[in-house]
């Protein structure tokens, strides 16, 4: 294993009703609480007025930010900062999922920053100190809720950061299944893909003796496997919205890569596609991550193996190790295929007139990749196989 340390602070409060808890949790950090949400959804399904009341009853004031689109842009979270300074607001609420989570997290960030907020985003100043942030999770898929991470984009350069500090973590998340229950059946696929791409990413890393983490990472996988297509089947069942919620806090909060942080390229090339074409992120990641399997397969025969194996349960007997590898590629994207997810960059119109700028867009921060660093002809490469 790799050395580390582990430090996750964030309270995470689970089930049903669980909203009643901010009475009892916003007091503990303010007074003026800025709601930070998205384009109307906890407004129809009845959230923003459960919310709402609860603010009514402990006495906080309420500044609102709404409309934070996916794939979070930097002028909404200026916006933000400039609400938050104006309000004297001492408290954010993000109600909402991956989006709305981080665009307060950066919201937080900036709002303790005395330069533009970008420069945090992009690496150029440290955070040293933020706003007290909580979550209400609205959308199984990024792990936002209970992580350090945030990831912004700058639509004027098309460029879009993953970017963190110990500082960003949640002061507490609440998940209640029910909450979940309205997202619509393409969003609920894309949060199926995303989760499993982040213990994807976190399976495939240089370090060794990582058997627990593999087997972790494996019982993530098999239990989203067997309960994605029920869900679908039913997206109001209480029960496989639980399952699904908890297994995408779990695939990154940090546990499953402790001793091993992960590949992390698939993202990375993902980033530099929805900068520049604003797609949803895990319908690039369905794309993106079976051609960084097949062109990275010397390097992750052995885990791809294993996956079809104990993942997929191919008889290993009959196969050479390259067909087994080959065969859990197929299995993966036939499995998010079968979901609903797209194959193909075509599928969002994308043609080959910008892998140049997706490209670079990529390597912005240099070669990336921890499990096999990816270089700018990889990129092109991993590209022009989505097409
Ligand atoms: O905006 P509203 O109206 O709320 O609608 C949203 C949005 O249109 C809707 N939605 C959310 N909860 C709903 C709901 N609709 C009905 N009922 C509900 N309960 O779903 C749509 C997508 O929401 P979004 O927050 O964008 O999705 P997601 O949670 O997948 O977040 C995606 C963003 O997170 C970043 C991605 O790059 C992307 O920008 N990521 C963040 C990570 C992190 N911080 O750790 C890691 C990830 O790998 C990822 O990169
Ligand atoms: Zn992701």
């Amino acid at each position: 294993m790799e050395s580390f340390e582990f430090r996750n602070p964030t309270k995470l409060i689970f089930g049903k009703g669980q909203v009643e808890a901010l009475e009892k949790e916003v007091p503990q950090y303010g007074k003026n609480v800025m709601v930070v949400y998205g384009g109307g959804s906890i407004k129809r399904n009845g959230l923003y007025d459960q919310v709402m009341k609860r603010f009514s009853t402990i006495g906080a004031g309420v500044t609102e930010l709404s409309g934070v689109e996916p794939n979070p842009r930097l002028t909404t979270v200026r916006k933000g900062v400039e609400l938050v300074r104006e309000n004297n607001v001492d408290f954010l609420l993000a109600v909402g999922g991956g989006s709305v989570i981080d665009c307060t997290k950066a919201i937080a960030a900036g709002a303790k920053y005395d330069g533009d907020v970008w420069d945090l985003i992009t690496k150029k100043a440290e955070v040293k100190e933020t706003l007290p942030f909580g979550t209400v999770l609205t959308l199984a898929a990024t792990g936002s809720e209970m992580n350090s991470g945030s990831v912004i984009t700058n639509w004027e350069t098309n460029e879009k950061y993953g970017w963190g500090s110990p500082l960003n973590f949640p002061k507490f998340s609440i998940l209640d299944p029910v909450n979940t229950i309205t997202v619509p059946q393409d969003q609920t696929v894309y949060g199926i893909v995303d989760m499993m791409s982040h213990v994807l990413e976190s399976y495939f890393h240089p370090a060794t003796n990582t058997k627990l983490q593999e087997r972790m990472a494996e019982a993530i996988l098999l239990t989203v496997i067997e309960t994605a297509p029920k869900l679908l089947e039913n997206l109001e069942s209480y029960e496989h919205r639980e399952t699904i919620l908890y297994s995408g806090t779990m695939a990154l909060n940090g546990i499953l890569q402790m001793g091993a942080r992960g590949d992390w390229a698939t993202h990375n090339i993902e980033h530099a596609v929805s900068a520049v074409y604003d797609i949803p992120h895990a319908g690039g990641l369905a794309i993106l991550f079976p051609n960084w399997m097949k062109h990275n397969i010397d390097n992750a025969e052995r885990k791809l193996k294993q996956l079809a194996v104990r993942v997929f349960n191919v008889d290993p007997s009959p196969k050479s190790d390259r067909e087994l590898a080959l065969t859990a590629i197929e299995n993966i994207q036939e499995f998010w295929t079968s979901l609903g997810a797209p194959t193909r960059l075509a599928d969002y119109d994308i043609d080959d007139s910008k892998i140049d700028l997706m490209a670079d867009r990529a390597m912005a921060r240099g070669e990336f990749g921890n499990f096999r660093p990816q270089n700018k002809v990889d990129v092109e490469k991993i590209l022009e196989m989505s097409l």
